[in-house]
C-alpha cells in the first residue's frame, strides 16, 4: 500500500489500523455488537440492513451506547459513526426513502451498496446518500471487471469491494475467483485513470478470505484490505443460531461442501434477487433432494418441518440454510470478532514478511 493510500484511509476512518479488515454487512447477522467489536479492534464493522430498515435506527443507537460504555475510545471525525451500514438495492425506492433519514441522523462512516436491479439505481443511491450524509464513504460490491468499470464511471465510489466466486452468501452465479478477478479489475481501473482521468477507488478483496494467509494473498494482489463474511459467522457476536454456527465450524472442504445455488432462496422465499445472483451455502438434504428431482413444493414442506426443529435442522443431513463460502473449512473455532479482526490483520503482516524472506 502506498503512503498516500495509508494517509487517506486513516483520514476517512481515523480509528482503523492497516491493512483494513472489514466485516461484511450480513443481513440479520451482522448487527450492532458484531459491527462495534470489529471497529473497536481497528477494522470496519458493517451492520447488514439488507432490504429492510425496521431495526436499523435502534442498531445504530446501540452502537453509540457501546461506544460510550467503552469510554469512547474509538476515534471519530465530527461525530461520524465509526461503523458502516450495508443495503441490498434490489429492494427499491421504498428502502432508499426509508434509509435516508436514518443515514442523515447517524452519519455512518461508510455505506455499502450491493445487488442493484440496474446501474441507474446505484447512481441514485450514491447521489442521495452523498446529499444527506456527505461524510459517509460509498462502498460498492461488484463481481466482474465490466461492473467495476461501469460503477467507477457512474458512481465514483470511495471503495470498490471486489467479490470473488468463493464468497459465502449471495454473489454472481457466473464469476471468477479473487486471484484472477482482482488483478484484472485493478488493471482495468488503472487504465481508466490514465485514459479518462477517473480517480481509482480503493480496492478491497472479498470471497474466500477467512484467515491471515488469504488476507496476505489479497494484499499481494494489490488490495488495500479484505472483507470477510464467513469467518465472522463463527464469532459469539454474530446473530445466528447455535446450530448454524456449529455447522460452520464443523464443515470441511468448502469446494465440495458448498455451492452457489437458487434452492435456498426458493425454500426461504427470498426470491427478489436480480437474475444472475445465487447464494453460496453449505450443502444439505434440501439441496441433494432438489438435485435428485424432489418437487419444490415437497422440498418446502420438509423445510418448514425442519424449521420447527431449531438447532437440529442444520448440517449435511438437515434442511436449514447455512450460507457460507468455500473457505468454511478453514474456520475451526469460535472466537471473538475483535480477536479475529486483529489476528487476520497482524497475521497477514507476518505471512508477508515470511514470503519476502524467501526472495
Ligand atoms: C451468511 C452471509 C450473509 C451475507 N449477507 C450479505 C448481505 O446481506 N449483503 C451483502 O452485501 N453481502 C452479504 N454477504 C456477502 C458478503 O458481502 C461477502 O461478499 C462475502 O461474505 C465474502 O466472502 P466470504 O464469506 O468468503 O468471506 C453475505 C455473506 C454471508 C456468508
Amino acid at each position: 500500500m502506498s503512503n498516500n493510500e495509508m494517509i487517506s484511509l486513516q483520514r476517512d476512518y481515523p480509528w482503523i489500523r492497516t491493512p483494513t479488515v472489514a466485516c461484511a454487512p450480513m443481513r440479520l447477522i451482522a448487527l450492532a455488537n458484531l459491527a462495534f467489536e470489529v471497529s473497536r479492534a481497528g477494522g470496519v464493522g458493517f451492520i447488514g440492513a439488507g432490504s429492510d430498515v425496521s431495526s436499523l435506527d435502534s442498531e445504530l443507537v446501540k452502537v453509540k451506547t457501546l461506544i460510550n460504555s467503552n469510554g469512547g475510545t474509538l476515534k471519530q471525525n465530527n461525530d461520524v459513526l465509526p461503523v458502516g451500514v450495508g443495503f441490498l438495492l434490489w429492494a427499491g425506492d421504498k428502502l432508499l426513502k426509508e434509509a435516508l433519514p436514518i443515514l442523515q441522523r447517524h452519519r455512518p462512516a461508510a455505506v455499502w451498496l450491493f445487488a442493484p436491479n440496474n446501474n441507474d439505481d446505484l447512481t441514485k443511491w450514491t447521489k442521495e446518500i452523498r446529499r444527506v450524509s456527505a461524510e459517509s464513504k460509498i462502498w460498492i460490491q461488484v463481481g466482474t471487471v465490466a461492473n467495476a468499470m461501469e460503477v467507477t464511471r457512474t458512481c465514483k465510489p470511495d471503495v470498490l469491494v471486489v467479490q470473488g466466486s468463493d464468497a459465502g452468501g449471495h454473489g454472481l452465479q457466473q464469476s471468477s475467483g479473487i486471484i484472477s478477478l482482482f488483478p484484472e479489475v485493478d488493471d482495468a481501473l488503472n487504465s481508466l485513470e490514465q485514459q479518462e482521468g477517473l480517480k481509482k477507488p480503493k480496492l478491497i478483496a472479498a470471497g474466500g478470505i477467512v484467515e491471515s494467509r488469504g488476507a496476505a494473498a489479497a494484499l499481494s494482489l494489490g488490495a488495500s484490505g479484505v472483507v470477510m463474511g464467513t469467518r465472522y459467522l463463527a464469532t459469539p457476536e454474530a446473530q445466528i443460531q447455535a446450530g448454524y454456527r456449529n455447522v460452520v465450524v464443523e464443515t470441511t472442504d468448502g469446494g465440495k461442501s458448498t455451492a452457489r445455488t437458487h434452492i435456498y432462496d426458493q425454500l426461504r422465499g427470498t426470491t427478489d434477487w436480480p437474475s444472475g445472483y445465487g447464494g453460496r451455502g453449505i450443502l444439505n438434504q434440501s439441496f441433494y433432494d432438489a438435485q435428485n428431482g424432489m418437487s419444490l413444493n415437497e422440498n418446502k414442506r420438509q423445510y418448514e418441518h425442519a424449521l420447527k426443529k431449531g438447532d437440529g435442522g442444520w448440517g449435511p443431513h438437515g434442511r436449514l440454510t447455512g450460507y457460507a463460502g468455500t473457505a468454511v473449512g478453514l474456520v475451526n473455532e469460535v472466537k471473538g470478532a475483535a480477536a479475529v479482526t486483529e489476528e487476520v490483520r497482524e497475521g497477514a503482516k507476518i505471512v508477508l514478511k515470511r514470503a519476502a524472506a524467501k526472495l
